[in-house]
């Protein structure tokens, strides 16, 4: 199998084929991921909550990405991976730099940061250092105690214009894709279509260029027995991982997942 790029990512896109993505942590899931057809492997700050048991994404350190970055990369060499900047590792540029550096050199092919547009700069000078970032708007996990709780973010008119105009601000400074988390659909297909690079939904909607899950999600494992609207658990009717994994990958390319009713409205 060919190895993965940003330049795989814009073709899928700009034919129209969908972007099968999902957050994975350790090097068997990582083999198992590649082999179904996964296109991106996201070693996200969730780690905190489904591997560490935390509450929130805020405990999880660079040097824990790192580490699950390394593992992720010995077990699928060819897979395009994408790290999660945790919190506050990019509250200032020198900052940033450092966290990015340490990731890339686990693996990364790019990084992740969650905000808006107040992310330009770092995004523009991430970029032109060699790190490309993934740039992660809607509710954004980290901010969840100024956000009040995971709540569907760019709800209303003014709110959604606002995420509009901060995810063209963002993918103008350079950010070489996005995820939009917990939008409503219409605004999530807005989006999509306003910026020319890929656009990764979970809990966005069927209309997006790709979707993102939590691989504990859809494999049906979950510490605190709730499960998103977003989610599908893909074990049902499937013998083993493995399948559960290609059954996703076919899901999404054939734009079975998601369905309207994994969305969200206005
Ligand atoms: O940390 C994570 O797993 C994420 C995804 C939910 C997109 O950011």
């Amino acid at each position: 199998m060919p190895a993965k790029t940003l330049t795989t990512l814009q073709k899928l896109k700009d034919k129209g084929e969908k972007i099968a993505m999902l957050t994975c942590y350790d090097a068997t899931l990582a083999h198992a991921c590649e082999e179904a057809g996964i296109d991106v492997l996201l070693i996200g700050d969730s780690l905190g909550m489904v591997l560490q048991g935390h509450d929130s994404t805020l405990p999880v350190t660079v040097s824990d990405i790192a580490y699950h970055t390394a593992c992720v990369k010995r077990g699928a060499p060819g897979a395009l991976i994408v790290a999660d900047l945790p919190f506050m590792a990019y509250a200032t540029l020198e900052q940033t730099f450092t966290s990015a550096a340490q990731l890339m050199r686990a693996g990364a092919h790019l990084v992740k940061i969650e905000g808006a547009a107040w992310l330009a700069e770092s995004i523009r000078q991430l970029a032109e250092r060699g790190a490309p970032v993934c740039a992660h708007l809607g509710l954004t996990p980290q901010a969840v105690n100024v956000l009040g709780g995971y709540k569907v973010q760019g709800r209303g008119d003014e709110q959604a214009r606002q995420l509009l105009e901060d995810c063209v601000a963002v993918a103008e400074a350079g950010a070489a894709m996005l995820v939009l988390e917990c939008v409503p659909s219409e605004l999530a297909a807005r989006i999509t279509q306003a910026v020319s690079v890929p656009v990764i939904g979970i809990g966005a909607g069927p209309d997006t260029d790709g979707q993102v899950l939590v691989i504990h999600d859809m494999l049906g494992l979950s510490l605190s027995g709730r499960t998103a609207k977003f989610v599908r658990n893909f074990m049902q009717g499937e013998g083993n991982i493995q399948a559960a994994l290609r059954a996703y990958v076919k899901a999404v390319k054939n734009r079975e997942f998601p369905a309207p009713e994994h969305g969200f409205s206005a």
